[in-house]
């Protein structure tokens, strides 16, 4: 019998592309890859990628380099690129790094397997289609191997609300959502496998719109409701959530389904109108404003996370103060916040940016007000008591880590055994970047 080829996938970008790359892993297992963490002991190396900024995409180009002196050592090593850099740029990766063998899209690699044998007979490989077919029905799909306490479970892909900065409609292509019973047996097999948190994703996932068991469509509360039913898992999660798509049963399920985790995040961008607007957003920061007020109403201990874009086209001082009195108003346990990045293709790529020092300083200056906030709300935890589900060793001989409810990572001294175990814990101090409890 032959040895088992090696298969070392390196993933950036989105939590998406995480599950993607599980995906792409268990699709050449059935070509006799077995997945290895090191690069140098690879026979294919797969780089599932990510667009979004400027830097990202580069990124792709630098650690294609940096991959030369294997292939030199070993000339039948094979080299891919998948994810949202290869379907923007495709036959583009070839011609600027002409060691690439493979390159497929987000939404194609369910074909990997005879991809792959191309491959391997020595030609290059390359599929960016958007295909009539649903790439998960033509994946493997028993998904055996145990694994970690929490998963993701992708359950829409695609968008179709075209903001004038953002690429995601071009990579991953029209909203697309999958009907319910897959998405059950999905989450009842990882439950086999010890899961006991799903994350749902979608780059929209509160659009979601599936077709339901019986025939009719199913938005995203009613999803949940259903996946609350499967014995053995604990907690649902899901992300990310357009202002816009929070419907009321949604709301509603924030105060009612139990095993709905107080956390949400719910990007914004913007406190300006005017730059709302010129976003494509289709919201005002007031109707944003209003939206969290009904949510907290449901929900008043919900951690609240978001994103923000400063220097976008058109931004002045006063438009980025309107993002600054947001935050102050709002209030957010977690934040993430990025400089503006002309992305190829997008409406804004056509305007004229805002100068980069600038921008740079708007970041700091967001970023400086963000954090504040993420420490008060983590500080503000001690003394509390909230469940934890644990996940793996600490940093320290004798810790074990995992995420409470609010998704704050929690540290306690006790046994390995905890591993997949939900328990209540006190907390008694906030460190840098977790909280320290103890078991109750
Ligand atoms: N679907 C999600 C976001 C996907 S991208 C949503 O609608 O909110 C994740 C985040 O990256 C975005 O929320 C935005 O803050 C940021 N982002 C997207 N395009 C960007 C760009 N061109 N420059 C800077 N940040 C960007
Ligand atoms: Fe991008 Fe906007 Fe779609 Fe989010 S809603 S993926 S930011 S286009
Ligand atoms: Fe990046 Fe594509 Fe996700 S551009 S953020 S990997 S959808």
């Amino acid at each position: 019998m032959s040895e088992p080829k090696k298969l070392f996938v390196k993933t950036y970008g989105c939590q998406m592309n995480v599950y993607d790359s599980e995906r792409m892993a268990e699709a050449l297992g059935a070509k006799g890859y077995v997945p290895t963490d090191r690069a140098d002991d690879a026979d294919m190396i797969l780089l599932n990628t990510c667009h979004i900024r400027e830097k990202a995409a580069e990124k792709v180009y630098s650690e294609l380099g940096r991959f030369k002196p294997l292939r030199e050592a070993n000339p039948d090593l094979k080299i891919g690129v998948a994810g949202c850099v290869a379907q923007a740029e495709g036959a583009e990766i070839m011609r600027r790094q002409p060691m690439v063998d493979l390159v497929v899209g987000p939404q194609t690699y369910h074909r990997l397997p005879e991809m792959m044998e191309r491959v391997e007979a020595g030609e290059a490989a390359l599929d960016t289609d958007f295909p009539e077919e649903d790439k998960f029905a033509h994946l493997p799909k028993a998904r055996k191997a145990p694994r970690g306490p929490t998963a993701f479970l992708t359950v829409q892909e695609g968008c179709d609300k075209f903001c004038a900065f953002c690429v995601v409609p071009y990579t991953r292509g029209a909203e697309v959502s999958r009907p319910v019973e897959r998405l059950l047996r999905e989450a009842q097999d990882l439950v086999a496998r010890g899961v006991r948190e799903i994350t749902l994703l979608g780059q929209n996932v509160n659009a979601y719109h599936g077709e339901g068991p019986n025939g009719r469509e199913w938005g995203l509360a009613r999803l949940i409701w259903e996946l609350a039913e499967v014995d053995g898992l604990d907690r649902i999660r899901f992300t990310t959530s357009h202002p816009n798509d929070m419907d009321d049963d949604l709301i509603a399920a924030h105060g009612t389904c139990e095993k709905l985790m107080p956390y949400l995040h719910l990007p914004v961008q913007a406190g300006s109108d005017r730059i709302l607007k010129a976003m494509n957003r289709k919201h005002t920061a007031d109707d944003y404003i209003r939206l969290i007020e009904r949510i907290r109403a449901a929900r008043p201990d919900l951690l609240l996370s978001g994103d923000f874009i400063v220097g976008f086209p058109g931004e002045g001082e006063a438009d980025f103060q309107a993002t600054l009195d947001l935050v102050e108003t709002v209030g957010y346990g977690q934040a993430y916040s990025f400089k503006y990045s002309a992305r190829p293709g997008t409406p804004a790529a056509e305007r004229d940016p805002v100068p980069t020092e600038g921008a740079d300083q708007r970041l700091q200056r967001l970023q400086e007000l963000l954090s504040r906030q993420q420490r008060a709300a983590q500080d503000a935890m001690v003394g509390r008591e909230v469940s934890v589900l644990f996940e793996k060793p600490g940093r320290l001989a004798g810790q074990t880590v995992g995420k409470s409810e609010y998704l704050h990572a929690v540290h306690v001294t006790g046994p390995e055994t905890l591993r997949g175990q939900i328990a209540k814990v006190r907390i008694v101090a906030s460190e840098a970047n977790s909280l320290a409890g103890e078991l109750i």
